[in-house]
Parts: C-alpha cells; sequence; structure tokens
C-alpha cells in the first residue's frame, strides 16, 4: 500500500529565512528518499497565485480584513485541493512556506480578526486537516524587518508598521505553545547555518516519530529545537 506523503509547513514573520529552510529541509527530505512538492501560500496552483497577486499588491491599501481573510482561504481552498491533496495522496511529501498558522498570526493577530472567525474558515476549508509539522522561525521583528526590508519593494503586508508584526509574532508564540507535538519553535536570529541544523533537527525528530529515520543518522535531542 502507498504511504501518504507528510506535509511540513513552516511560518514565521518576514525576514525569518523561511524560504532558505523551506530548501533545506526539501533537500534533506530528497536525500532520504522521498519525493518532494515545494510550494507557498497564498498561492501555490494557478487560480490562488492570482489571489496571491491582489493580496500583495500594495495599490489595494484599505482592503477589508474579512475580504483579506477570505481571500486567503479562498487561495488556500484552491491550493489545498488542488494541489496539496493530491500529492499527498501520491506519496509525495509537501513542504509549503506559510498555511493556516499565517491567518491565525496576520489577519488573527495583526488585523483583530476573532480566532473563532478564523476557525470557521479553517473548518470549512480543511475539515480536519492540518500539517503534520509546522517549524516556526522565530526571531526579532527589527531584526526579520531589516533583512526582508534590504530585499525588494515592500508589497502590501511588508508596508505595515513595526506593531502590527509584534503581534503577528506574539500569535505564532501563542500557538507554538498551544501545540508543541506539532509546531516547533526555532531560533532563527542566528546565523542559517545554526537555524538549519535546528531546522534539520526538528525534521529528523519527526522522521524518527513516524519510524522514518532513513537517513540512518542519530536522532538528537535539542533542547533549542522545540517550544517551550
Ligand atoms: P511571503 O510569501 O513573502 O511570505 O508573503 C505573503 C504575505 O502574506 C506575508 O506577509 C504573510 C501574509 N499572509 C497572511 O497574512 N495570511 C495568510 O494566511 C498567509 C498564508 C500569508
Amino acid at each position: 500500500m502507498m504511504m501518504r506523503g507528510h506535509f511540513i509547513t513552516l511560518e514565521g514573520i518576514e525576514g525569518a529565512g523561511k524560504t532558505t529552510q523551506r530548501d533545506a529541509v526539501a533537500a534533506y527530505l530528497r536525500d532520504t528518499g522521498l519525493d518532494v512538492l515545494i510550494t507557498r501560500e497564498p498561492g501555490g496552483s494557478e487560480i490562488a497565485e492570482r489571489i496571491r497577486a491582489l493580496l500583495l499588491d500594495p495599490v489595494n491599501t484599505g482592503m477589508h480584513e474579512h475580504t483579506e481573510l477570505l481571500l486567503m482561504f479562498a487561495a488556500r481552498a484552491e491550493h489545498l485541493h488542488r494541489r496539496i491533496l493530491p500529492a499527498l495522496d501520491a506519496g509525495t511529501w509537501v513542504v509549503c512556506d506559510r498555511f493556516t498558522d499565517a491567518s491565525y498570526a496576520y489577519q488573527g493577530g495583526g488585523r483583530g480578526v476573532p480566532v473563532a472567525r478564523i476557525a470557521t474558515l479553517e473548518q470549512l476549508v480543511q475539515g480536519v486537516r492540518r500539517p503534520d509539522l509546522t517549524l516556526l522561525l522565530d526571531l526579532p521583528v527589527a531584526m526579520g524587518l531589516a533583512r526582508a526590508h534590504g530585499r525588494s519593494a515592500p508589497d502590501r503586508f511588508e508596508s505595515e508598521a513595526l506593531h502590527f508584526f509584534e503581534r503577528v509574532r506574539e500569535a505564532y508564540l501563542v500557538r507554538a505553545a498551544a501545540e508543541p507535538e506539532r509546531m516547533v519553535r526555532i531560533d532563527a536570529g542566528r546565523e542559517p547555518a545554526a537555524v538549519t541544523a535546528d531546522t534539520l533537527a526538528a525534521v529528523r525528530a519527526h522522521l524518527a516519530g513516524a519510524g522514518l529515520d532513513a537517513s540512518n543518522e542519530e536522532v538528537p535531542v535539542q533542547g533549542g529545537a522545540r517550544s517551550p
């Protein structure tokens, strides 16, 4: 019988290094012989990428917070049902840059949308489906924004003020503390190699927990890798 793939997501504020760590996770999984799909949210399918363009365009200032939330979940419905679930069913592991934790952090923490409204949409779009492992790349907001602002013209979210991202970070940390089995907090305020070491340790621990320690490496128990 074909083994179902696992769904791994990466989360964090702008400048946390998600793309670097996502690529490291995908390369590690491929090295262990697994099929891997790398994807992102909002986006990841044709229609969802069009919705992403609407969401990030700085021209769309003044978008109502409910419009933003609904567009996030509209994009997610497309992405989940057209790409993520078919891949998992086919035995492919999916490594996704952001997922529903970002809606709780940005629309919930950042914009102040009540959690219960987000949970209603999560239930509608996902049912009981949740990521198998979420890596939260956590770092001080000022450090993340300094990194992100050096990269390109700010999109609609990157244009937000510092205190918006403080609320986003806090909401992420609350979620990580509430779900320590799924969500691993990684200190991303260090040089990339140290962050990657902790990220891959968390992935190895997940593989071992699933009885899939294909790398033949010892699974280290790293003090800093789990959320407190
Ligand atoms: P990114 O791909 O550069 O991370 O940009 C995506 C932006 O969208 C980022 O600022 C976070 C935001 N976002 C939300 O606000 N809610 C969500 O549910 C997701 C997936 C992303």
